[in-house]
């Protein structure tokens, strides 16, 4: 890279750093303390319209960085292409969710009754307003979900019809889809509703919608595991991950907390990652919510993306069956030796991250204080140990690191969820937080159709040509 796009780059980098670390601008507007999550938008968003507006009008045509042939070829690596702002990506820190850490929200965000992992409902709110809310502020999240979680009948039908093979993903996405029967946003649309009420119709379809995942998750799993079960009712007095693993069938209360902290760190990862992008680009198309997500879990059910999180757990099932529960360091080193003959090293490298995960740490440590002693987390712990240095051996892996999905798996083991095929689906049921939470400012800001430019190959060996030609005068070979 030429030295003056070097220290470009730095620049823009140092900046985003800085926005992150001071957090979201949106803080400084916060006046009110209502429990009411549309009411504090309301509030927030001509603020946040005005900073936007002026921003754009003074800055339209400043440069922020080069792309080269390099990036277009390599899955748009690194091309800032995207506006998004619930979370950012550093890649030696991890993620910051509204400019807080992993640790931060697990320190700052109220937490239910007797338990020690962050509520959901509170990062939902932190996403959406980039204010840490008050336990008021959560109650009042979770009731709003409680009494929106009901799902339609034909979408239970649905659901009870499929066949047992059909991937929970698949089942996942499909009822998803098949709520936007119900989409506020799609009706007010054709009913002409003015662009600036976009965002409280997208609003009330993220609250539905977030209120109806765990029911339509659990019905799935009940369904597939547990005989068609009923996954019972709501407890109206209990919190969204309570009465998701209630319905799910457990009541073991650290894996009900270990179900808070999933459903926390799961929820954003940036914008540029498969789910969240797919879901910023259905949705420009001002598709409603229910078809954005749905778009987005058929992104995350891929192998590379959400789908890791079971590949790693089928992965190391087959490695206990080879060498056993209590293998050495240097069985597992032949292990992933051989994995590698063949496939990817599930769980490990990152397409931004370039250190180890912060949520497979917070999740090490969660297994440190819970499950010491369970033999799966210790060969987890002995992965981590020795694949690092494997894949660092093979030159071309960018990240050798552990990331998200090397570790959640086994913690669900450990309270008894086996169901691998599963794991996307709590997954998605997170990433739905993120998503929701952008997508309500993405129509409140106005963002217009997603339209990058594309390129055939001719066309861009053309373009190159040209560019080189003017920069020489040498003649552009034919
Ligand atoms: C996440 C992932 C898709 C990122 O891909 P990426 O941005 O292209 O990563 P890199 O730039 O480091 O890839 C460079 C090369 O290293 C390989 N590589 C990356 N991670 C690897 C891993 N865990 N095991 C083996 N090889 C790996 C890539 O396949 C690629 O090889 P290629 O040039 O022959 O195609 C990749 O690391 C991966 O496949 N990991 C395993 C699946 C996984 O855990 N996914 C969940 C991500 S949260």
């Amino acid at each position: 890279m030429p030295l003056a796009s070097r220290s470009l780059a730095r620049l823009i980098n140092s900046k985003l750093r800085t926005n992150t670390l001071v957090g979201f601008q949106l803080k400084c507007f916060a006046s009110t303390q209502t429990t009411d999550l549309k009411e504090v938008l309301r509030e927030l968003i001509p603020k946040e319209q005005k900073r936007v507006a002026a921003f754009k009008a003074e800055h339209k045509d400043t440069p922020i960085g080069q792309v080269t042939v390099d990036m277009i070829y390599g899955g748009m690596r690194s091309i800032k292409g995207l506006v998004y702002d619930t979370s950012v990506l550093d890649a030696n820190e991890g993620i910051r969710f509204r400019g807080k850490t992993i640790e931060e929200c697990q320190a700052e965000l109220p937490k239910a009754k007797g338990g020690e992992e962050p509520l959901p409902e509170g990062l939902f709110w932190l996403l959406a307003t980039s204010q840490i809310p008050t336990q008021e502020q959560v109650d009042w999240v979770t009731r709003e979900w409680n009494n929106r979680a009901d799902i339609p009948q034909h979408v239970v039908t649905m659901l009870n019809n499929f066949p047992a093979q059909l991937h929970p993903m698949s089942q996942f996405s499909a009822a998803i889809t098949v709520l936007n029967l119900n989409s506020k946003f799609a009706k007010a649309y054709s009913d002409n509703v003015p662009k600036s009420k976009y965002w409280e119709y997208i609003y009330e379809d993220s609250m539905d919608l977030i209120a109806k995942l765990p029911t339509i998750a659990a019905i799935i799993y009940r369904n597939l595991y547990r005989d068609g079960t009923a996954v019972g009712a709501i407890d109206p007095k209990k919190d969204w991950s309570w009465n998701f693993a209630t319905m799910l069938g457990y009541d073991n209360k650290y894996f009900i907390d270990l179900l808070r902290l999933y459903l926390t760190i799961h929820s954003d990862h940036e914008g540029g990652n498969v789910s969240a992008h797919t879901s910023h680009l259905v949705s420009s198309a001002l598709s409603d919510p229910y078809l954005s997500v749905a778009a987005a879990m058929n992104g995350l059910a891929g192998p590379l993306h959400g789908l890791a999180n079971q590949e790693v757990l089928i992965w190391i099932t087959k490695l206990v069956e080879k060498i056993g529960i209590t293998p050495t360091d240097e069985q597992i080193k032949q292990y992933v030796l051989d994995t590698l003959k063949t496939s990817v090293v599930p769980g490990f490298g990152h397409a931004v991250l370039r250190k180890t995960d912060p949520r497979y740490t917070c999740q090490r440590e969660f297994a440190l204080k819970h499950l010491p002693n369970d033999n799966l987390f210790k060969i987890v712990s002995q992965l981590y140990k020795v694949v690092p240095s494997i894949l660092g051996d093979i030159g071309k892996v960018k990240n050798p690191w552990p990331n998200v999905d090397a570790h959640s798996g086994v913690l669900l083991q450990f309270y008894g969820m086996k169901e691998m095929n599963f794991y996307t689906v709590l997954f998605g049921v997170s990433r739905a937080l993120g998503v929701l939470a952008q997508m309500i400012w993405s129509r409140a800001l106005g963002f217009p159709l997603e339209r990058p430019k594309s390129l055939s190959t001719d066309g861009l060996m053309a373009l190159v040509a040209a560019q080189k030609k003017a920069a020489t005068g040498d003649k552009p070979k034919a």
